[in-house]
């Protein structure tokens, strides 16, 4: 596996790979690799001939009040498992590289940013849609892979490359979780023991959620009072929103009529973790 830090480098090896008619899989990550960045890197390693993994704790995707500083990085540790994995390349770009002195390019996906987590972390997406864009722009992907945990990224990401007419393949691929169902995530390391207890009440609340809409329920109100029940039960836990959503437009539906994303956000101790589901009437 090549380590490349440098964006010129990484730009170049693109260039020539695309010259061999070799095809590029691009994983965009934080770091601090989990089960779920792995599965991402060996479909893309199954699918295309250079499987990238781009490692960068995107600095404008955190707002002043977020966990930038303290966001869990171990470069050797990643680098070892990503090599594990399958990755060709991993390029792990620094940030004044990203952002030099005078940077002021920013994307916005305007509507669909504005919903679920959008108001609870203003700037987020934009800093996200940025920062993907211009991975797009140096590692010259013809797939790109993304965890359907995170769902409004790639809900974002997927209408970002149809609306700049990006020639890019968005692969959106299943939540990994814990043996109990907790959705993997590099911010569950800050969780203490009683509070990793705690956190199984999002795919607790998930469950019900889908064994009513199972046994007929419909209507999207009483779905999310009964999971705001379930989790309110739990000390540590604060809702941060639970929303029934349109899978594309992400607009609140009132009734499961059809495939809905119910997507949840929730302070456990003081991690904000989050989950979803597609509940299927
Ligand atoms: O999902 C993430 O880890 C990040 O938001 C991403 C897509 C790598 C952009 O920084």
């Amino acid at each position: 596996m090549k380590i490349i830090d440098s964006i010129q480098r990484m730009a170049m090896l693109s260039k020539i790979l695309k010259k061999e008619s070799k095809t590029i899989g691009l994983v965009p990550t934080m770091g601090y690799l989990h089960d779920g960045h792995l599965s991402l890197i060996k479909t893309a390693k199954q699918h295309t001939d250079v499987a990238v993994v781009s490692i960068f704790v995107n600095p404008i995707q955190f707002s002043p009040k977020e966990d930038l500083d303290k966001y869990p990085r171990d470069l050797k540790r990643d680098e070892e498992m990503a090599r594990l994995a399958g990755a060709d390349v991993l390029f792990n770009p620094s940030a004044v590289d990203m952002y030099p002195e005078g940077y002021e390019t920013y994307v916005d996906v305007e509507r669909l940013s504005a919903s679920l987590c959008g108001p609870h972390r203003p700037g987020h997406f934009r800093g996200v849609a940025t920062v993907v864009v211009k991975l797009f722009g140096i590692v010259k992907p013809d797939i790109a892979y993304f965890g359907q945990k995170d769902a409004q990224q790639s809900v974002i990401i997927k209408k970002m490359v149809e609306d700049l007419n990006m020639d890019i393949d968005i692969k959106v691929l299943p939540t990994v979780r814990e043996k109990d169902g907790l959705a993997m995530s590099s911010r569950n390391i800050y969780l203490s023991e009683k509070e990793r207890k705690d956190a199984l009440c999002l795919i607790e609340a998930i469950s019900k959620a889908e064994a009513a809409v199972k046994s007929g329920e419909r209507s999207a109100s009483k779905i999310i009072k009964m999971m705001e029940g379930i989790i309110k039960e739990k000390p540590t836990a604060k809702i941060d929103y639970i929303d029934a959503v349109d899978t594309k437009s992400l607009r609140p539906v009132d009734t499961i009529s059809k495939e809905t994303l119910i997507a949840l956000a929730v302070f456990v101790g003081k991690t904000r973790l989050v989950d979803n589901a597609i509940l299927s009437p």
